[in-house]
């Protein structure tokens, strides 16, 4: 009988030691919602202070409630990332509140699922946008603050997975992730020589209570059921969590241009015989395309 990889440890469990991130910030985008939360939560619990930028004022306020909940000290500022100014203001407040963030976490991302022939121009521009531009325009400011300073850092990509493989309904968001990976790998070598360590980090099917109602509904189309990942379970939010903390702490330190792929081997499915191929548009439900 299989059963798959075990479940991960309670939420709450850390491998690494407590206080790993006293005295240091960690600055998460999007770290309200879903995932960045996830991952701003297990650095709140090893000491850090956090900060968090996003659009949405409702975001902002579900991170502050859920650091404060954990002890952290927390700032939290409005940034659209895709604006290199207000990048630079958001980082201006939280050095002003909670000292500069010493590891930047580029969580912040936008997506949804569309046939590419139905994608209009502003949409595909959009997602990439935010997600490759936006994730550059931080680890510029990120940067630049410390090779000024002379201070190490640790950069921390969250990409996904069609960065390698190309997403079928995605390919605005493939693409940027495809980007994001890349970038980390010049980055790395760029800023190494100044003690800066970049790396990436891709969730494999996570499901979270803040997933858009795009997403959820796509996954609700096709499958996020626990059989159908070879590990036999779907991953937990604070897996990706602890990969990131270990990435920033000082036993990750010589890691720098990876990307690390959190999800139990789902990424390396192949086989030459697959289940009938559904095209995009009957996944979605629409029907035939028409220009009109
Ligand atoms: C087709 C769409 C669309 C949709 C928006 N657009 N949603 N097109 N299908 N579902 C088009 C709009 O019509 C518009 O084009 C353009 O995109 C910009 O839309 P706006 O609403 O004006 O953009 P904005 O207000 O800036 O909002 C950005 C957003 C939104 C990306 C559209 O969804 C958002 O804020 N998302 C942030 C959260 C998010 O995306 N999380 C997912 C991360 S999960 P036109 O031509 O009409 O002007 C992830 C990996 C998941 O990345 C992996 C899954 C397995
Ligand atoms: P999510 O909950 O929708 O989070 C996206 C976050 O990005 C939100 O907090 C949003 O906050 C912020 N954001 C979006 N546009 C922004 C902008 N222009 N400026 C600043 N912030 C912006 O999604 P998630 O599932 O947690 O995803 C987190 C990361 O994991 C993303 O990089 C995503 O691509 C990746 N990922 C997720 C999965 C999964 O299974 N969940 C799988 C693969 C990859 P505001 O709306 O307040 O701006």
């Amino acid at each position: 009988m299989s059963n798959g990889i075990p479940d991960a440890p309670d939420t709450g469990a850390t491998a690494l030691q407590p206080g790993t991130f006293d005295g240091q910030t960690v600055l998460v985008t999007g770290g309200g919602t879903g995932l960045g939360k996830a991952i701003a939560s297990e650095f709140a619990r090893l000491g850090a202070k956090i900060a968090i930028s996003s659009r949405k004022e409702e975001h902002l306020e579900a991170g502050r409630a859920a650091m404060t909940e954990l002890g952290a000290a927390v700032c939290v500022t409005p940034c659209d990332i895709r604006d290199p100014e207000s990048i630079s203001n958001a980082f201006d407040t939280i050095e002003k509140e909670v000292g500069r963030p010493s590891v930047l976490v580029n969580n912040a991302a936008a997506n949804f699922p569309v046939p590419a022939e139905d994608m209009s121009p502003n949409a595909w521009r959009t997602v990439v946008d935010i997600t490759l531009n936006g994730t550059f325009f931080c680890a510029r400011e990120f940067g630049r603050r410390h090779l000024d300073a002379a201070t190490p850092a640790s950069i921390i990509n969250v990409g996904a997975s069609y960065a390698w493989t190309g997403g079928p309904g995605f390919a605005h968001s493939a693409a940027a992730k495809a980007g994001v990976k890349n970038m980390v790998e010049t980055l790395a070598v760029e800023w190494g020589p100044y003690g800066i360590q970049v790396n990436g980090l891709v969730p494999g099917l996570m499901p979270h209570e803040d997933m858009t109602a795009d997403i959820r509904g796509n996954l609700d189309r096709t499958n996020d059921k626990d059989p159908c990942q070879p590990a036999l379970r779907v991953g937990r939010p604070r897996e990706l969590g602890w990969a990131a903390t270990f990435l920033a702490s000082p036993y990750g330190r010589f890691i720098s241009g990876h990307t690390l792929v959190v999800d139990g081997a789902n990424w390396q499915r192949r086989s030459l015989t697959n289940p009938n191929v559904v095209s995009v548009r009957d996944q979605m439900g629409k029907g035939p395309f028409s220009a009109q």
